[in-house]
């Protein structure tokens, strides 16, 4: 029988990613999914297994849910994180956590007086190729003594709402936020941000980030995203240098190790593996149920969160001031 009773808040794109993941795991049963349009959330619902179609997260606690997975829009998160941890339900947010340091600190507070699991749905930590990345810094094959990461955006038309930064709470908060955390998962915690931006091409908002950062480790790296690139590739790529060792990702299907002079360097191909597993969802649904029932660590925690909205919040002042910010003259 299953031991998790989960409810699905938003029925878009990310939500079908993980009714297909969950549906496989033997746990978990999906008894409900929410949307505003309650044709989004009938149709996801017939795909869970003809569950409930439901328009509000109330009405998913009506079901008696366990866990709630929020996959609303970036703006949307906060409020039923907030409310699931209130009543001690354990919720999987998908990214961003909040759109705001005072939010984020709002819910890592929550989350730790509350008796639930957290989780922040990061999936690129559990994506193949910076799996390959993170074994090779953990093993010290590679010692990162510099990164240089990309993370540009596509059209910013699919889904329409990527473009408003109303929604989306500023462009670094989109997809560029899925780097930040993993550069700090990669690196360490950030010592110093230096940020230079531009506002381009967008009526509304910078959508041209050059930016520098310093990790305590003594890693030192360089980002650059843009927001227009319309997903001409690369657009999403990390390197890493350490003594005569590279490693090099491309998208999240392929990475090169260089380890060293006159070595053959290995390639490691993702192209056949399926999305779900390739992207890192499956790794990060199974790893937060197993918080659920096995009471292990949840993949990424508020904490962990917290931290990487500070360093985001961190790169818009920069770029906002011209001023570096060291986190060694802030409090934590
Ligand atoms: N981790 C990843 O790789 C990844 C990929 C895509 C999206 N995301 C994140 O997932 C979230 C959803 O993105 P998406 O692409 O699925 O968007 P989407 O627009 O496809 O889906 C969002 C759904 O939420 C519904 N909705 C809006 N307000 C609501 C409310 N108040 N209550 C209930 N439902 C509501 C909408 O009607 C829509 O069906 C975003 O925060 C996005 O950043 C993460």
């Amino acid at each position: 029988m299953a031991q998790v009773r989960v409810g699905i808040l938003g029925a878009g794109a990310i939500a079908k990613v993980h009714t297909s993941i969950l549906k496989k795991d033997k746990r978990v049963e999906i008894v409900g999914v929410a949307d505003i349009l309650i044709e989004r959330a009938a149709a996801l619902a017939k795909e869970a297994g003809d569950v409930k179609a439901v328009t509000s997260l109330e009405e998913l606690f009506d079901l008696g849910v366990d866990a709630v997975y929020v996959t609303t829009p970036n703006t949307l998160h906060v409020e039923p994180v907030l409310k699931c941890l209130k009543q001690d339900i354990h919720v999987f947010s998908e990214k961003p956590m909040a759109t705001s340091l005072v939010e984020a600190e709002q819910i890592r507070d929550a989350a730790q007086t509350s008796k639930a699991v957290y989780n922040l749905g990061m999936n690129r930590r559990y994506a193949s190729v910076y799996k390959r990345v993170k074994e090779l810094i953990d093993s010290g094959e590679v010692r990162p003594y510099l990164a240089n990461i990309k993370m540009n955006r596509g059209e910013l038309l699919n889904p329409p709402w990527t473009s408003n930064p109303e929604v989306t709470g500023g462009f670094l908060y989109e997809t560029p936020f899925h780097l930040m955390d993993l550069s700090r998962y990669l690196f360490g915690e950030v010592q110093t941000v230096q940020c230079e931006a531009r506002q381009n091409i967008s009526e509304s908002e910078m959508d041209t980030f050059a930016i520098l950062l310093t990790f305590e480790t003594g890693t030192i790296a360089t980002f650059v995203t843009y927001a227009h690139a319309g997903w001409s590739f690369p657009f999403e790529s990390v390197e890493v240098y350490g003594t005569y060792a590279t490693v090099a990702t491309q998208e999240l299907e392929k990475v090169m190790y260089a380890p060293g002079l006159k070595q053959a360097a290995q390639v490691s191909d993702f192209f056949q593996v399926s999305v779900e597993e390739k992207w890192g969802y499956a790794e990060e649904d199974r790893l937060f149920i197993d918080a659920i029932v096995e009471g292990t660590k949840p993949p990424v925690s508020a904490e962990d969160g917290f931290r990487s909205i500070r360093l985001l919040e961190a790169i818009y002042e920069s770029a906002r001031t011209g001023k570096r910010i060291d986190f060694r003259q802030t409090a934590q």
